[in-house]
């Protein structure tokens, strides 16, 4: 599946949802994925909560996948998939809880100053310019720079965190990381834990070491894997809610007007984005571990189920008129944009957190902000798993 796929996902995924069922399939592109997809919304939704599908990563079906691709199954990948995201009850439920004492709502809205700081530098760094890329230029090194604060860190230019676009095979918590890729982020999380364990702080990883619950503790491995969910997973989804959000703005000039005489639409535009653009195109991997029946198909045991997040946003079924943006909807919105069931997204506060802070810069200063022009149309990046902009090119003034 190629570029018209990319470009046209929803219509793809129209057509499956309208056959109903679960649909074999093989999405290639920079992460291959294959298996069943799924597209209704109250199958998505029972099959995020369904405990037949697994997560746990240490099995032989996974291990025959990520073997499959060179990624992850073994070599320096291993060291960064032992956590939460890959693992199922009662191994996930201990993991999580440890994991929240740490990440609290509390640590998240102290950020907000932080993130505004942020993103004035970033912009100040585009003063004078007509034109700029907004992902190269903000999305991206944004969301990196915020999970550094959060850990009591600096990241540097050449941190292998930056990392964009159709060559990378970067992915949201499955391990699926190119060997050398993964072996950088392994050296450089492994070297902010040990300094964290020499010099403790105020911050999330300093907290992640030190987590308890009765005697229990995270072990060095799970520190580590743990560091790299929130850095991976925190990253290119906050690229994408970002970059989405404005160039379907921009492309809806009626709302982008709307929000601009009423900021208090600001956080239903934001759902609005999640549920029409969802960052996340099909939910990570799971795997059947006995015959399921699905919207009337039965997907044998050992089979592997993509849960297709962005088709079922726009299930009609659920949301009128779903290919309609309309910042205006009812919220709290009943998308699935950061999942649902145990696995629900941890970092949602902080995604919306940056989400709005970031638009509002951006909204602010540019009060001309339009597209680049007809010479620059939206490309898609080939990855069925991320939803997201290869480059977001606009004319600030
Ligand atoms: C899980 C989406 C930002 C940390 C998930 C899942 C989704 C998701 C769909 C569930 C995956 C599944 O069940 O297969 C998003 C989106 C984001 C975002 C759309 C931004 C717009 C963040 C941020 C962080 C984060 C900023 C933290 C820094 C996590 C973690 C999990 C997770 C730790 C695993 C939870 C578990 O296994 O119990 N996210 N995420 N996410 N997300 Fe996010």
């Amino acid at each position: 599946m190629g570029e018209p796929f990319f470009s046209h996902q929803h219509d793809a995924y129209r057509r499956w949802r309208e056959r109903g069922g679960a649909h074999k399939v093989r999405f290639s592109g920079a992460v291959p994925v294959e298996g069943w997809v799924i597209t209704g919304h109250a199958e998505c939704k029972a099959a995020l909560a369904d405990p037949r599908l697994s997560k746990n990563s240490a099995t032989e079906v996974f291990a025959r996948r990520l073997g499959q691709d060179g990624s992850g199954g073994g070599g320096p990948g291993k060291g960064l998939t032992a956590h939460m995201l890959n693992a199922d009850p009662p191994e996930h439920t201990r993991l999580r809880a440890l994991v929240q004492q740490a990440f609290t709502a509390r640590r998240v809205a102290d950020l907000r100053p932080k993130i505004e700081a942020r993103a004035t530098t970033l912009l100040d760094a585009l003063d004078g310019q007509e034109e700029a890329d907004l992902i190269s230029r903000f999305a991206l090194p944004l969301p990196v720079a915020v999970i550094f604060d959060l850990f009591g860190a600096s990241d540097e230019p050449g941190d292998p965190f930056r990392v964009r676009g159709n060559s990378t095979t970067e992915d949201g918590g499955d391990g699926e990381v190119s060997v050398l890729t993964a072996e950088a982020m392994l050296d450089r999380i492994r070297a902010l834990i040990r300094h964290k364990r020499a010099h403790p702080g105020d911050d999330l990883l300093s907290a992640l070491i030190a987590a308890h619950d009765d005697g229990d503790r995270l072990t060095e491995q799970e520190v580590t894997s743990m560091a790299f969910l929130l850095l991976v997973a925190g990253h290119q989804t906050t690229v994408n809610l970002i970059t989405n959000g404005i160039h379907t703005l921009l492309t809806h000039p009626g709302q982008l007007a709307a929000l601009r005489a009423d900021p208090s639409l600001m956080r239903g535009m934001i759902e609005e984005v999640l549920r029409y653009e969802s960052p996340f195109g099909i939910a990570t991997l799971r795997y059947t571990t006995e015959p399921v029946t699905i919207a009337g198909t039965t997907i044998p045991a050992g089979e592997f189920v993509q849960i297709g997040l962005l088709a079922a946003n726009r299930d009609p079924a659920v949301f009128d008129d779903p290919d309609r943006f309309d910042i205006t909807r009812a919220t709290p919105s009943r998308h699935l944009a950061f999942g649902h069931g145990i696995h629900h997204c941890l970092g949602a506060p902080l995604a919306r957190l940056q989400a709005e802070v970031a638009f509002a810069h951006i909204l602010r200063r540019y009060p001309g902000l339009r597209p680049a022009g007809p010479g620059h149309p939206p490309q898609w990046q080939h990855n069925a798993r991320h939803r997201g902009l290869l480059t977001l090119p606009v004319r600030l003034r």
